[in-house]
């Protein structure tokens, strides 16, 4: 669990800052509510500690036993969502004439800026030059996004959506953990969950996975400091905090966002169980009970198209077969070009543990005892690390 001071300013997008403590809290993190005297007047701290059931703190000098800015300041994070112009300027200038300025005064955690503001006021000079300022010294700055603004205009200033800032919360956190993250500086792409091939408007054929696998390789692979993007068909279960989730359905979807997201990624690794097998027809109209013949066509080899347009991509591949498993799995390594295969017990499908083997490009093999999915991933993500350096 994670402590985060969630710094609110008098911006009239301050009532925003509910979703983001929302978030967080669905995440498990333990929130206080640091709010400017401007800012409540805009949200209400009792909304704030009703939510993040902790005090919300306002001012400095109410009575308690320690300093109460110097408590908050070793905290995980300080995130200040929305920012204005006029906060800004207070720290860049060195001011702590309240509490939240004065946490910023006191914390060595990363603090990290949302701005949100009229377009005039987020381009003057004076706050760009605070902003240079204060990103030279350490701190971290989210871009506002051009749209519609308050007063009906349309310009740059908006709040971003909360999900983006509690991602890239969690990017710093995680990058400020440990200094020597293995995957800091990659981008990863995994695949997990199954895909659904459509029959008709009511039906679809898909597969007994969970995508727990993939989604523990997405955790532990952000743990190591990666910037992940999981492409994600049907599962039931909740994405890692701090992970790039696109949804997909159908083979085809996930080959198309595989294919865009390698031109910039530096590892894939390929949990989906993708369907071998297509309709070769999609009936407009729910098929009836009388027609009982489905004819299905090969689908598309994912990981075979990613490897001839990508060649330096470091691709690792899942393979699950009823017999034998390992067999298949070192002749798929080879005919797709892989760089490592891991061998994925059927009893797994579906399951929280698993028992897989792992086999580099020399056939050589690893067998792992059954494990939870978690721990398999740990081992998994570790032995990536050590085959890509
Ligand atoms: C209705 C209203 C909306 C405001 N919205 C913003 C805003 O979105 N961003 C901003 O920088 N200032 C905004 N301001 C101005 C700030 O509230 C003002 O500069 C205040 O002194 C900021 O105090 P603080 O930085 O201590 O919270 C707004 C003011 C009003 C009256």
């Amino acid at each position: 669990m994670k402590r985060i001071i969630l710094g609110i300013t008098g911006s009239i997008a301050a009532y925003k800052a509910i979703e983001i403590l929302r978030e967080f809290k669905k995440g498990g993190e333990d929130v206080i509510c640091v709010l400017t005297s401007e800012a409540t007047k805009f949200v209400t701290p009792f909304s704030l500690s009703t939510l993040s059931g902790n005090s919300v703190i306002t001012g400095l000098f109410e009575p308690r036993n320690t300093p109460i800015h110097i408590n908050l300041a070793a905290s995980d994070v300080i995130l200040v969502a929305p920012c204005t112009y006029n906060f800004i300027g207070k720290v860049a200038s060195g001011i702590a004439d309240d509490t939240l300025s004065s946490v910023i005064s006191a914390t060595t955690a990363p603090v990290v800026f949302v701005p949100s503001m009229h377009t005039n006021m987020w381009e003057n000079k004076i706050l760009q030059e605070n902003i240079k300022k204060l990103k030279k010294l350490g701190y971290y700055f989210m871009q506002p996004e051009t749209g519609r603004l308050s007063t009906g205009k349309v310009g740059k200033g908006r709040f971003p959506d909360s999900d983006s800032i509690v991602k890239k919360v969690y990017q710093i956190i995680n990058q400020n953990a440990k200094t020597d993250l293995s995957l800091q500086g990659k981008r990863i792409i995994v695949t997990a969950g199954g895909t659904q091939e459509d029959l008709d408007p009511v039906r679809c054929i898909t597969n007994k996975s969970s995508g727990r696998m993939g989604y523990e390789i997405a955790r532990e692979s952000i743990a190591q400091g990666g910037d992940v993007v999981l492409i994600s068909g049907h599962t039931e279960i909740e994405p890692p905090k701090g992970v790039e989730l696109i949804k997909v359905r159908t083979t085809e979807e996930l080959a198309n966002e595989v294919l865009t997201q390698a031109s910039n990624a530096h590892i894939l690794i390929g949990t989906a169980a993708v369907a071998d097998y297509t309709p070769v027809n999609y009936e407009n109209n729910k098929i009836k009970a009388d027609k009982l013949t489905i004819k299905f066509k090969k689908t598309q080899n994912i990981l075979k198209l990613v490897r001839k347009k990508y060649k330096k991509l470091f691709i690792v591949g899942f393979a699950l077969e009823t017999d034998n498993l390992v067999d298949r799995a070192k002749a798929k390594l080879k005919e797709k070009s892989l760089d490592l295969i891991i061998a994925n017990s059927v009893s797994s499908l579906g399951g929280l543990n698993t028992q897989v083997t792992l086999i580099d490009k020399n056939s050589k093999a690893k067998k792992l005892p059954v494990l939870p999915k978690s721990e398999a991933a740990k081992q998994i993500v570790d032995w990536i690390i050590k085959k890509i350096k």
